[in-house]
């Protein structure tokens, strides 16, 4: 393996800090396990060369809590953003979720209140979670980057590489069956792709076995307004990821 990659780096945070909450080697089991079975997604998927596997598979089977990775976080500094955080925003929601939300990092309200999406980007995506008649203790929600970027900036690549292993060790631990990606920031460091949110949105792409969606942040509709092209963008992609768990679509219509 090629000492500089982001893999490399991923890998060695995971195992640091695995060490870090107590585990100081891998069972013989884990190291021999077989990889996960890849679970086709459907309806079809597209797949992208740009969609490499992400780091944490590199590892065994490992069941985690998240309490447990909550605790391996601890008071964390391993980024810059550790030193202008007030609060570690980890994620709120149901550990057995089907559907996971993941957003770009906390915005003021989250770092003081510690959970994500209560702010007026949060009230939009309640707006979101409601029109599909679910309640945010149905889904999970969470972050690519755990603490506030400062003027609340799109999070660095080193704060996204640092932050990232947490955040797909929550997703294997959660095992949803579907992941929504809100934004540019959680659509490219899920899917390791450079491609704007704007085409990729619209299709289920694969992450790991899990069928994902893109989807615009919910920022952007703020900005966009709650009847725009964005924002029914936003409800198609919703129509989908309804349909791909099996439950009802209610009827919404554009107001002319
Ligand atoms: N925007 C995000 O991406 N995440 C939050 O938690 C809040 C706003």
């Amino acid at each position: 393996m090629n000492v500089q990659s982001p893999l490399y780096a991923s890998l060695t945070a995971y195992l640091e800090d695995l060490q870090e909450s107590g585990i100081d080697g891998i069972p013989t089991e884990l190291r021999t396990a077989t990889a996960p079975e890849v679970v086709p997604p459907s309806p079809p998927v597209a797949v992208t060369e740009q969609m490499a596997p992400p780091p944490v598979e590199e590892t065994a089977e490992l069941h985690e809590t998240l309490e447990q990775i909550r605790k391996s976080l601890g008071a964390c500094q391993r980024c810059k953003l550790g030193a202008t955080r007030k609060n570690l925003v980890f994620g709120v929601g149901t550990p057995r979720a089907r559907l996971v939300f993941v957003g770009e990092g906390p915005g003021a309200d989250e770092d003081s209140q510690g959970e994500p999406f209560v702010g007026d980007a949060g009230k939009m995506l309640n707006r979101i979670i409601a029109a599909m008649e679910l309640r945010r203790e149905d889904v999970y929600i969470c972050n690519v980057v755990k603490c506030r970027p400062p003027q609340n900036r799109p999070p660095e690549s080193d704060e996204v590489l640092t932050c990232s292993p947490f955040l797909l060790r929550q997703l294997r631990s959660i095992k949803p069956e579907v992941v929504v990606a809100l934004g540019t920031s959680a659509t490219q460091a899920l899917l390791q792709t450079k491609v704007a949110i704007s085409k990729m949105r619209g299709k289920f792409h694969d992450f790991n076995g899990i069928p994902l969606m893109p989807t615009y942040h919910p920022s952007y509709l703020l900005r966009t307004g709650g009847n725009s092209d964005s924002f029914w963008s936003v409800w198609d992609d919703m129509t989908q990821v309804l349909q791909l768990l099996n439950l009802p679509v209610p009827n919404k219509s554009r107001k002319k």
